[in-house]
């Protein structure tokens, strides 16, 4: 008698919601719209993770996926409330086939980068697998979280690349003393730097003169006149290799 009730039930359900194909045009405009702003114009990553990728980490299937992008993952990646049903099915049905586009083949060369990473002071702003140092964010998974694309800005152009929560800082003391450094940490009264030694300065507000908070500007250096494009593109492919868990 329940299972009887039970097919009859999803029988109904399934002649209520006629089922369609999704619409990709529609879930690319969604796209645009209420993701890329984390995600990238074509999903190639920014705040949020590269989604270009066969295998997302928190969205095995088809349905996971549309899970992630109703409720989000907080506390970072907001649920997107406002879509219906069909908007979300749109929007996940976009977001695979950012998946489906091959990689983008890597011409440069892997060894080759990584003797540039070790000769261009890189291990002493990033820590990768275990080694190196500094206040630059870790470069162990990096090729599992940003597109070639976006490593290749981000060497070019550090400061158009920001990763979110990454704040230069410049603070002036009363007595004139300058400290540099990547905010860790900032309250009402005190402010907490990490300086490029990747040493902690913890100042009281009230001895300061002027706190500067710079969105656009980077301690890291351009590589895009340092090296020669042949050189990127060797730095690029390492760099998209680096798959390790941090
Ligand atoms: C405010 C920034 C922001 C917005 C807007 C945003 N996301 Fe995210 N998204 C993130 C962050 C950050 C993560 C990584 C969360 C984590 O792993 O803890 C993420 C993770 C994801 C993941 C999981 C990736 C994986 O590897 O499993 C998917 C899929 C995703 N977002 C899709 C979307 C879609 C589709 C939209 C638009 C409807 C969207 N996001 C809007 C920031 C955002
Ligand atoms: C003086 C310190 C410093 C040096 C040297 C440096 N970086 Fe950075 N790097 C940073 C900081 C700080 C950030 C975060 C702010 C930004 O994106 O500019 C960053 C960001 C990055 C990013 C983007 C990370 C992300 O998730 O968006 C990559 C990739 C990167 N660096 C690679 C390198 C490589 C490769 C080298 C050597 C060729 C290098 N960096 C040298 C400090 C440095």
């Amino acid at each position: 008698m329940w299972r009887w009730l039970a097919v009859s039930v999803l029988a109904v359900n399934a002649t209520a919601q006629v089922p369609s194909e999704p619409d990709l045009a529609s879930g690319q405009k969604l796209f645009t719209s209420q993701c890329a702003l984390c995600h990238g114009v074509a999903g190639g990553g920014g705040r949020g993770p590269s989604l270009t990728r066969a295998k997302l980490n928190h969205a095995a299937d088809d349905a996971a996926l549309r899970e992630v992008i109703k409720n989000g993952i907080p506390p970072e990646m907001p649920g997107a409330w406002q879509l219906s049903a069909r908007e979300v099915a749109n929007t996940a049905a976009y977001v695979k086939s950012l998946g489906s586009v091959p990689a983008e083949p890597l011409i440069g060369d892997v060894s080759r980068g990584a003797r540039l990473y070790e000769a261009n002071g890189c291990s002493g702003c990033h820590i990768n697998g275990g080694r190196g140092e500094g206040f630059g964010p870790e470069l162990t998974g990096i090729g599992s979280k940003r597109s070639a694309a976006y490593l290749r800005e981000a060497l070019r152009n550090p400061a158009a690349s920001t990763p979110d929560g990454f704040v230069y800082v410049t603070a002036t003391t009363n007595s004139g003393e300058t400290v540099r450094g990547i905010r860790v940490n900032e309250d009402t009264f005190t402010v907490q730097l990490k300086d490029a030694q990747g040493r902690f300065h913890s100042m009281s507000k009230a001895d300061l003169k002027e706190l500067r908070a710079s969105r656009k500007e980077t301690p890291m250096p351009g590589y895009g006149t340092r090296l020669s494009s042949a050189e990127l593109e060797d730095l690029v492919a390492y760099l998209a290799g680096l798959r390790g868990k941090a």
